[in-house]
């Protein structure tokens, strides 16, 4: 869950390495590091905290060299401080590696190279690496087969890139299920633990495969199988990724301004798609597959965190709209189950980033059975992408803060899209179109409301916990704005079905646990009432989302949010954002790192 740069060129490396790591920030932002080699001298800049922390650091003492490795954190093994910084290096400092991943028989190394008179200044698993080269290069004398030898002791996942004193030529790259990109420039190549930072710089990327080793120059990179060692073809392709400019303009942080681009976010997913005179859903990324699709009587949604709870969304909206039975599972969960699937069974990957790691073993899980695998993905590139055999991406443009908003509002665009290209004489399929092409405009309404929820948001932020509730479409929206809050907050929060509350929550309720009950029109009305009734009985405090402000459960409520009204199956693009809305300001009271939040990286590329 690390981020992972490296340069080899003409220019300064740091330049790359710092602007690099920002960028990376998304996997990890505990503590960063730069080694740059010059003269056969590496010298380096570490620091505990954030890259702008490093950049200080650096600028007072500037480390010079066209050849580094940079590193952004985010602690596995070994608490946040600078002894665990990356990059690490051997006992002599003759070789310096960053590494992304877990090193599983890292105490088993240690354990070997400790007998061989080797010591350790960390509790990192990645400090085997650099002293494991070491080891073997005093048999070879060679960088790239002592590199080679180390590599292949190794269990577990890894992205590594090795600086070597005693080559300022060359770096050296090794990949096992953990993303890394080169980026070919001219006379200079860049090194990133994915696209994002070399997109600025490159178009021309090419992506290392499992069990392979790359080694880099200024003219180029050349591909070793780690095993067999020997030489793999592979040619650049073409990559178009906007990295984000990473301005705030006047939004006080990431996470307020992608809230405000939601609106836009459902234009730009919806644009070309949909065409609303013609009743036509064009998805260019599903065409190639649409003959496959015809047999497809089961989908299982795989994701992660908030693009589950998109998933579910998906899960609602494709029974309904497409009517074919739907399944939601957490990747995490789906890649160990032992479950039986038949070849017209569809998997789908849902996904911001790409590069989750749960969600990529689950489709590898899939490789070779023949079943079709589909993607809803945000990062044009990731890997996800490229290992889906069709998919819609989202077009939401880069997603800095860690916390997810634009993102799943995107996916539920794409959900409805995808839900209406599958649909078979749905009766209400021009209804979900008129009701979709005014979404944007509702969601602006909803966030004109800003200062509104905000007020109330501020009253209850000294809370310790909170309930979220809402039934059907509801229901994921519930479990998505408790997440919200527990991220950015810390505020302990629960998102359940209403139906359930009898089941257990009720007991938690009293006049300090509030709830933020999901209340919109629908013909589950009724239901949400009793469950409003039932904690208002208990004292229970109601923070009410309705799109009617005389309804009976918004008179239950201490508090009440009004939006607009849309059709059932696309209140959640209009909810959701309400909720983003008052988990924002509840942080914001408490004073949070509301892009930063404490122990979370936006994209958690390890297990
Ligand atoms: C992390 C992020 C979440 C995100 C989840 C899944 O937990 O903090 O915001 O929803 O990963 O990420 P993905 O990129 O696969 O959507």
């Amino acid at each position: 869950m690390c981020g992972i740069v490296g340069y080899i060129g003409k220019n300064e490396a740091k330049d790359y390495l710092l602007d690099g790591l920002e960028t990376l920030e998304y996997r990890g932002y505990d503590s960063a590091g730069i080694a740059v080699l010059n003269k056969e001298k590496i010298s380096t800049a570490k620091t505990v905290g954030r890259v702008e922390h490093l950049r200080k650091e650096e600028a007072e003492r500037p480390v010079h060299g066209s050849v580094g490795i940079g590193h952004t954190r985010w602690a596995t093994h070994g608490g946040v401080l600078e002894r665990n910084t990356h990059p690490h290096h051997d006992k002599s400092k003759e070789f310096y590696v960053v590494h992304n991943g877990i090193i599983e028989n890292y105490e088993e190394i240690k354990e070997f190279l400790s007998k061989q008179g080797y010591e350790f200044y960390s509790d990192t698993d990645t400090e085997v690496v650099p002293n494991l080269v070491h080891f073997h290069y005093q048999k070879t004398g060679n960088v790239l087969s002592a590199f080679q030898a180390a590599v292949q002791t190794l269990r577990g996942a890894y992205a590594l890139v090795l600086l070597s004193s005693h080559d300022s030529e060359n770096l050296y790259a090794a990949k096992l299920s953990s993303p890394l990109a080169l980026g070919v420039g001219k006379d200079e190549l860049f090194i990133g633990s994915d696209a994002l930072p070399v997109a600025g710089h490159t178009q021309d990327v090419v992506f290392l495969e499992d069990g392979e080793i790359a080694v880099v120059n200024t003219e180029g990179y050349r591909i070793v199988d780690i095993t067999t060692k020997k030489s793999i073809e592979r040619a650049t392709e073409v990559i178009e990724i906007d990295s984000g400019d990473g301005d705030l303009g006047d939004f006080p942080d990431f996470m307020s301004k992608e809230i405000h681009e939601t609106p836009a976010t459902v234009r730009s997913a919806m644009l070309g798609r949909l065409r609303a005179d013609e009743q036509i859903v064009k998805l260019g990324g599903l065409e190639l597959v649409e003959d496959q699709l015809q047999f497809i009587d089961r989908i299982i949604i795989i994701a992660c965190g908030t693009s589950y709870y998109a998933g579910m969304v998906g899960e609602y909206l494709l029974e309904e709209i497409a009517g074919i039975p739907v399944e939601v599972q957490q990747a995490s969960e789906f890649r160990y189950r032992q479950e039986p699937l038949s070849r017209s069974t569809a998997v789908l990957v849902v996904s911001q980033s790409g590069e989750t790691a749960d969600s990529i073993a689950a489709l590898k899980k899939l490789e070779g059975s023949g079943i079709l695998k589909l993607g809803i993905v945000n990062a044009p590139g990731s890997t996800l992408a490229r290992m889906t055999d069709a998919g819609v991406y989202c077009h939401a443009g880069p997603e800095k803060a860690v916390a997810s908003t634009k993102a799943f509002v995107a996916q539920v665009t794409v959900f409805v899209l995808i839900a209406l290209k599958l649909a078979k004489n749905y009766p209400k399929f021009s209804e979900v179109v008129k009701a979709l092409n005014v979404i944007p405009q509702q969601i602006e309404e909803v966030l004109k409301l800003e200062k509104d929820i905000a007020k109330i948001a501020k009253e209850y932020a000294h809370h310790n916990d909170f309930l979220y509730i809402g039934r059907r479409y509801a229901y994921p929206v519930a479990m998505e704005g408790a997440l919200k809050i527990k991220e950015i907050s810390y505020i302990h929060a629960e998102g359940f079905a209403g139906g359930e509350m009898k089941h257990g929550p009720l007991a938690l309720i009293d006049e300090s646990f509030p709830t933020f009950a999901i209340a919109l029109s629908n013909d589950m009305d009724e239901k949400s009432f009793s469950n409003m009734q039932e904690i208002h009985a208990r004292n229970g405090k109601i923070v009410t989302l309705v799109d009617d402000k005389n309804s009976p459960s918004a008179k239950l409520a201490q508090d009440i949010i009004v939006i607009p009204k849309t059709i059932e199956p696309l209140q959640p693009l209009l909810s959701s954002v309400a909720t983003y809305l008052f988990a924002y300001h509840a942080a914001k009271e408490l004073g949070r790192d509301i892009d930063k939040p404490r122990n979370l990286a936006k994209s958690v590329t390890v297990e």
